[in-house]
Parts: C-alpha cells; structure tokens; sequence
C-alpha cells in the first residue's frame, strides 16, 4: 500500500478525503499544501522545523501518534488555540499507520 486517506477539515469547516502518498517522505502540512487546503503563507511557515505553529492542527480520530518531540512540545506551548489534541502537522510523517486519521486545521495566528 503507498496510499493513504486522511480526513482534514480546512479553516472553513469543510472536510476533504485526500490520498497521501506513505513513499514520498512527505508530512501532514505538505499534504495539506499539496492540495492547497490553506492559503498560501498561511501553513508551513517555517518550512517545516517546528518553529512556527502555522501548520498546527486538531487530531479527531483516535489514531495511536508518535509521541511529540522537545520541539514540537515547546512550540505548542507557545502557540495560540492550542488544544489537548494539538499537533504540529509537520511532525507528523505519513505511514501506513495514518490511514484513516482525521484532522482539523488550527485557525491562523493572527
Ligand atoms: S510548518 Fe512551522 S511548525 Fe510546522
């Protein structure tokens, strides 16, 4: 299998089934850019180095998730919105064991 399903809501409360690839080394805020569910300079700020929160999201489902890193801990604890179930959708690999999540999108940070 090297595709997944992942359920994100966007900003707007509108949900969409996509197909994320489990071979492309990709993480969860590439694959919502990928398929544009947030503006532009909205999502990925930093690129991806837990450092920014812009790609924060809510986890619905209950999928077991690797457990987050100093940084990944240390930028939640500084961001806004944040939720008991807050990730950093960078930090967040996609593997085979993500099929199915569902996520919702954090609002932007002012
Ligand atoms: S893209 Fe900046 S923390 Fe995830």
């Amino acid at each position: 299998m090297s595709d997944i399903k992942i359920k994100i809501t966007d900003r707007e409360g509108v949900s969409h089934e996509v197909d994320a690839p489990t071979d492309m080394n990709m993480n969860l805020m590439e694959v919502v850019r990928s398929y544009e569910l947030a503006p532009e300079g909205t999502i990925g700020i930093c690129g991806g180095m837990a450092m920014c929160a812009s790609c924060q999201c809510y986890i619905l489902s209950d999928h077991q998730l690797p457990e987050k890193s100093d940084d990944e801990e240390a930028m939640l604890a500084e961001a806004f919105f944040v939720k008991d179930n807050s990730r950093l959708g960078c930090q967040l690999h996609i593997t085979e064991d993500l099929d199915g999540l569902e996520v919702e999108l954090a609002p932007e940070e002012a």
